[in-house]
């Protein structure tokens, strides 16, 4: 199934995506044409979306989920199977998503799903609204997206392989986020992520991998972090407590804390093949000061420091630039 959805969908809670679909076509279910209204304030027309949904994924064959351009108001939407238990071949673009009360969007279980041009925001202090979490799947390739959340703008959890983030602008939010790892038992392993070409301004964490203790072992593999721009980050790269090897990471930018670099890996399960290149960060205080343009602020010793890396059970190798100086 592709799931072509055109324009503005602005909804006011939230929007799962939890989608069972096999075939990729032509087939169109327009919403319009299940009752909802564009443009009306006082709809809540999730079951509009539920039946064109139902309607496309009873269809034997090639289909397509069509949102004319408008507002809509809907409320928690789940687009799922009786058709298929996951989602594969689809494609969802030019959507607007606002406020949501959860996950903005959810992938999980699915194949071959393509990700453009969306813009996911909501408020900073609101818990729990990743922009797109992603779980047990594979070939997801998303790009050309700004997201500002309250919780990670994307975040991919268990079970995933060969997921590709590009030209995405995230903030405010946590950050673009492997994990949580290691919730749950018997967690399926993360291979093959690669983030390229991404901006992350004003959020705790710029990229992270982080981990739960207590279960057991997953592992997280062959993760690149390149072109990544920072602005105003406090934990600009940190991964905490995984068994984790092949991390690549290159990027510039700023970090609003001294501990601009942080690896806190385990003693049993060290991280392993870990290599920072090109890494150029300087220190800019949250208040937006930069630690060098001025002689007033070079003399407020809360704001004059040098940025610095932590390294706690890591193996790796350093390559070019290393502001701040590599602890590897
Ligand atoms: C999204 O919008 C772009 C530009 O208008 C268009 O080329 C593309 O086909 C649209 N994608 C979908 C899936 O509707
Ligand atoms: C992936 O999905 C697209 C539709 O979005 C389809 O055209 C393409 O053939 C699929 N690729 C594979 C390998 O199935
Ligand atoms: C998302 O925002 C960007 C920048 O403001 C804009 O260019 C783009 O058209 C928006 N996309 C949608 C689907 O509204
Ligand atoms: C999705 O379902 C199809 C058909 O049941 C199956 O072949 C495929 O392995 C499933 N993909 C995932 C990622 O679970
Ligand atoms: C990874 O996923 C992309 C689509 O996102 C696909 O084109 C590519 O073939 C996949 N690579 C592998 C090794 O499966
Ligand atoms: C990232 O940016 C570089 C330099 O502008 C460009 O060569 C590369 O194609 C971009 N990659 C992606 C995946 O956008
Ligand atoms: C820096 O980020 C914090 C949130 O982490 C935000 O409150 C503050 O306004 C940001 N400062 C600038 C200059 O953007
Ligand atoms: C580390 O990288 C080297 C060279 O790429 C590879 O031979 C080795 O198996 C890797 N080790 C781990 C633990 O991934
Ligand atoms: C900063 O400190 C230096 C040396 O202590 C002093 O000479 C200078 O006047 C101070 N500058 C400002 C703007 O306070
Ligand atoms: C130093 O900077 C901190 C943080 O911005 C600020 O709260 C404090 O007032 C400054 N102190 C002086 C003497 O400028
Ligand atoms: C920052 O580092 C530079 C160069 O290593 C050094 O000269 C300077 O004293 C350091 N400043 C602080 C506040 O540690």
């Amino acid at each position: 199934m592709s799931l072509k959805m055109a324009f503005k969908l602005s909804c006011w809670s939230c929007l799962i995506l939890c989608m069972a679909a096999y075939y990729c076509g032509q087939k169109v279910f327009d919403v319009t044409q299940y009752g909802a209204m564009a443009d009306s304030k006082t709809d809540n027309i999730q079951w509009a979306f539920s039946n064109a949904w139902k309607a496309a994924c009873e269809f034997n064959g090639p289909t397509s989920l069509a949102i004319p351009q408008g507002i809509f108001f809907v409320g928690p939407v789940i687009f799922r199977g009786p058709c298929y238990n996951n989602i594969s071949n689809a494609k969802i673009a030019n959507l607007t998503f606002l406020d949501s009360k959860g996950f903005h969007m959810s992938i999980q279980r699915s194949s071959n799903v393509t990700i453009r041009n969306l813009n996911i925001s909501t408020t900073e202090n609101s818990h729990n609204t990743d922009g797109i979490h992603i779980s047990g799947s594979n070939n997801i390739d998303l790009a050309t997206l700004t997201i500002g959340t309250g919780d990670d703008c994307i975040s991919i959890s268990q079970g995933n392989t060969n997921v590709s983030i590009s030209n995405v602008a995230c903030g405010p939010g946590h950050s673009i986020s492997i994990g949580s790892l290691r919730k749950y038992m018997n967690e399926k392993n993360v291979a093959g992520v690669n983030v390229r070409n991404c901006t992350v301004s004003s959020t705790s964490n710029g990229i992270r991998i982080k981990t739960w203790h207590g279960a057991p072992p997953s592992e997280a593999s062959d993760i690149t972090f390149e072109g990544i721009i920072t602005e105003n980050v406090s934990n600009t790269i940190i991964i905490d407590q995984k068994y984790s090897r092949g991390i690549t990471a290159v990027m510039r930018g700023t970090s609003n804390k001294v501990v601009a670099v942080n690896f806190m890996c385990s003693q049993l399960v060290p991280c392993e093949n870990v290599t920072l290149h090109d890494i150029n960060l300087e220190f800019v205080s949250s208040s937006g000061s930069s630690s060098i343009t001025s002689s007033l602020i070079q003399n407020n010793s809360s704001l004059v420091q040098n940025i610095t890396s932590s390294c706690l059970n890591v193996k790796g190798m350093a390559l070019g630039i290393q502001k701040p100086a590599t602890c590897l």
